[in-house]
C-alpha cells in the first residue's frame, strides 16, 4: 500500500483564502483584524516560524507587529508590553513565541495575556476551556487544531478510532489529545517515559508524532493502513528538514500521511490566522461560522 499524502499546503492555502474573505468584510466595517507576536531573544527557528506567521497574516490582510525584546529582557517587561497590548484596541489577537530563555517564567508572563485576546489557547481559562470541551469559547491551540481540519478534510472518521499521540508537550500533546477525545477516539498520550512505544503506535487508526525526533516512527510500529500525522521539524546537522516519521519507508504502510515540510507547518500558521480573525469579529459582534469550527464540537 501507499499511503494518500495529506498535502497540508494545499489545505492551509484553502483555509487562508476563506480567512482573507473574512478580514475583507471586517475591513469593509473599518475593523483591521491586528496581532502582536513577542519573541525574546535570538534563537533562529523562532525567527523563522515568527516571520512565516506575520508573512502569512500580511497576505490576508491582518496586521501583524512584532514585539522583539533582547534575551536577558526582565519579567517585568514582558508583562507590562503584554498588558498595554491588553489595552490596545487595534490588537485582537497577542502570542510570546516560545521557547523562552530560562530566565523568566512562562506561566505569569501567558497568564497575563488577555484571555479573549490569547489566540494560541494558552492561557489557563483557555486550557481549562478545552478540558472540559468548552469548544464555541475558547481558542484551540494553533497545531493541534490544524492537524484537526486535516483530519477532517481528509474525510478521516475519529469516533471510535485508537488514537495515539506521541509527545505530550503543552502545545501540541495534550491538547492534541484532549481535542481528539472530545471527537470521541480512544486516546493514548505516550511521552519519553513511555516503556516500548510500539506496543502502543502499533495499535493506533490515528498517530499523531510531535516528539521532537527524527525518524522516531519507523514502519514496524505503524498499523498498516493507519493515519500518521506528523507534527515534528527537525533541523539535520547536513541542513535537511525532517519530521519525526520516517516518511519514505512509512508512506508505504500507512493509509494516510502527512509530509515534512508541508504537512502540519503551513496549518499551524493558518489557524493562528483563523483565531486572530475570530477574535476581531467577536469584537465586531460578528462571528462568523468556519468550517473548522465543528473540529471541537461533539461529545464523546
Ligand atoms: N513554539 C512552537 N510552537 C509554538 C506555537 O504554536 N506558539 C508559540 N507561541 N510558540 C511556539
Amino acid at each position: 500500500m501507499t499511503a494518500q499524502v495529506i498535502d497540508g499546503r494545499a489545505v492551509a492555502q484553502a483555509v487562508r483564502i476563506e480567512l482573507r474573505e473574512r478580514t475583507r468584510r471586517l475591513r469593509a466595517r473599518g475593523i483591521v483584524p491586528g496581532l502582536a507576536v513577542l519573541i525574546v531573544g535570538d534563537d533562529p527557528a523562532s525567527a523563522v516560524y515568527v516571520r512565516q506567521k506575520t508573512r502569512a497574516c500580511e497576505e490576508v490582510g491582518v496586521h501583524a507587529e512584532v514585539h522583539a525584546f533582547p534575551a536577558d529582557v526582565a519579567q517585568a517587561v514582558v508583562v507590562q508590553r503584554i498588558r498595554e497590548l491588553n489595552d490596545d484596541p487595534r490588537i485582537h489577537g497577542m502570542i510570546v513565541q516560545l521557547p523562552l530563555p530560562a530566565h523568566l517564567e512562562i506561566r505569569p508572563i501567558l497568564e497575563s495575556i488577555a484571555v479573549a485576546k490569547d489566540v494560541d489557547g494558552f492561557h489557563l481559562y483557555n486550557v481549562g476551556a478545552l478540558v472540559i470541551g468548552h469548544g464555541d469559547s475558547v481558542f484551540p491551540p494553533c497545531t493541534p487544531y490544524g492537524v484537526m481540519r486535516l483530519l477532517e478534510h481528509a474525510g478521516i472518521a475519529i469516533e471510535g478510532q485508537n488514537a495515539v499521540v506521541v509527545g505530550a508537550s503543552n502545545i501540541v500533546g495534550k491538547p492534541m489529545g484532549l481535542m481528539l477525545l472530545q471527537r470521541g477516539a480512544t486516546v493514548s498520550i505516550c511521552h519519553i517515559k513511555t516503556r516500548d512505544l510500539a506496543q502502543f503506535t502499533v495499535l493506533a487508526d490515528i498517530l499523531v508524532v510531535a516528539a521532537g525526533c527524527p525518524n522516531l516512527i519507523r514502519p514496524d510500529m505503524v498499523k498498516p493502513g493507519a493515519v500518521v500525522i506528523d507534527v515534528g521539524i527537525n533541523r539535520l546537522p547536513d541542513g535537511r528538514v525532517v519530521g519525526d516519521v520516517d516518511f519514505a519507508s512509512v508512506k508505504d504502510k500507512a493509509g494516510f500521511i502527512t509530509p515534512v515540510p508541508g504537512g502540519v507547518g503551513p496549518m499551524t500558521v493558518a489557524m493562528l490566522i483563523r483565531n486572530t480573525v475570530r477574535a476581531a469579529e467577536r469584537v465586531a459582534g460578528s462571528i462568523e461560522p468556519d468550517e473548522v469550527e465543528e473540529a471541537l464540537s461533539g461529545e464523546p
